[in-house]
């Protein structure tokens, strides 16, 4: 941690996707870092009318957003450039032109300021965001990493000590709420758009599979499921036919089939992580990604926890999708606990594929 007898004041950048997040952190000698200012573009509009995310796009609405989303923090968080001791950047995974973006401004600033950088892991970024919530986790706990682009179970000993216990073989459970809600016509990013729709629908209405559940270890496949979703559209005469989707009498049917698809996706989560806590007698659980989001899988993990004397820990709900403030803080976290490697020289890298159990 650079020594200036002040806290150490860390700027967190994130642009691996469709978020571009700044963030001030400022880490105490002493005690737990603490959020000063968090500000977010999300581009989500931008991309809706591809259905998807557009990288070249992306990396380009970035360079516009960044440096005036870290002006914004730095004026709410009544600092200035010259006051910045670290710059920390997602290094991956994710977009390679997105991340670069990131990377590029934050060794500038590092190369101009004279201050040295931190690359980060998105990911961890994700798993420690429980930390700047009210009710912050102790280690060791259970992770459910539950993003658009990863579904995996880890076991958290401490920073940096990351084992992976399970992972999906295939499309992870935001890529498994996304393409279902695609198909049944809703708005990108599905996931938020499908839980919505799920509100008032019959969860046992439309029978769909549960995959892996019991494979006896700790991965997932969600694949399936989307196959199985395309599979009753077919069926009802609605595939590719966003007229008959947008009709008034295909809501309630829309809603039964939203409320399927949810409950299979979350009873699927919920049972491999109560099966990691079995198997490693720990305790706790964070959720962190931007699945973590989702009420009904908020309300299942809560009462089955409930019932086993079981903590769960979730990142408040605005810092569960991609921000600023996560990187910026697995940036101090990583500072306070002597596991970060500063970068001094004006040079950076991305990682757009980056396991996180190997950092
Ligand atoms: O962590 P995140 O913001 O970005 C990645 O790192 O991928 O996660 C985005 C994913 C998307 O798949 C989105 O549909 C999903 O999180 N998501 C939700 C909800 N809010 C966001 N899925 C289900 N229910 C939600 N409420
Ligand atoms: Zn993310």
């Amino acid at each position: 941690m650079p020594a200036t007898g002040r806290p150490c004041l860390i700027l967190g950048v994130e642009s691996s996707c469709d978020e571009t997040g700044l963030a001030l952190v400022s880490l105490p000698e002493r005690g737990a870092p603490q959020l000063l200012a968090h500000a977010l573009h999300s581009q989500i509009d931008m991309h809706q009318a591809y259905g998807g995310v557009v990288p070249e796009l992306a990396s380009r609405d970035h360079i516009r957003r960044v440096v005036p989303l870290a002006r914004q923090v730095l004026a709410d968080a009544n600092k200035s450039m010259a006051d910045i001791d670290v710059v920390a950047y997602t290094r991956g995974p994710g977009l390679a032109g997105a991340l670069l973006v990131g990377a590029g401004v934050a060794c500038a600033l590092g190369a101009a300021l004279g201050k040295p950088l931190l690359g980060v892991h998105h990911l961890e970024g994700h798993l420690l965001s429980p930390f700047l919530s009210v009710d912050p986790p102790e280690f060791p706990f259970i992770a459910l990493l539950v993003s658009g682009g990863h579904t995996q179970i880890m076991r958290v000993d401490g920073v940096g000590q990351y084992e992976l216990l399970g992972e999906t073989v295939d499309d992870a459970a935001g890529e498994a709420f996304d393409k279902s809600a695609k198909l049944m016509g809703l708005p990108y990013p599905g996931g938020p758009h499908l839980s919505k729709l799920a509100v008032g629908g019959d969860a046992q209405a439309f029978d769909l599979p549960r995959p892996m559940l019991h494979s006896g270890n700790l991965d997932f496949s969600f694949a399936g499921l989307k196959t199985a979703v395309r599979t009753h559209l077919v069926r009802l005469g609605w595939l590719d036919r966003p007229d008959l989707l947008a009709a008034q009498e295909a809501q309630p049917v829309l809603a039964n089939l939203a409320a399927s698809t949810q409950a299979a996706i979350v009873e699927v989560l919920v049972k491999k992580v109560l099966a990691a806590l079995k198997s490693t007698g720990l305790k706790r659980v964070v959720v962190a990604g931007g699945v973590g989001a989702n009420r009904s899988l908020r309300e299942q993990l809560d009462r089955a926890c409930a019932r086993r004397q079981i903590r769960v820990h979730y990142p408040e709900l605005h810092l569960c999708t991609d921000n600023g403030a996560m990187i910026a803080l697995a940036a101090a976290m990583r500072l306070q606990a002597g596991k970060a490697t500063l970068v001094i020289e004006p040079s950076f890298d991305v990682r757009p594929r980056w396991d996180l159990a190997a950092i």
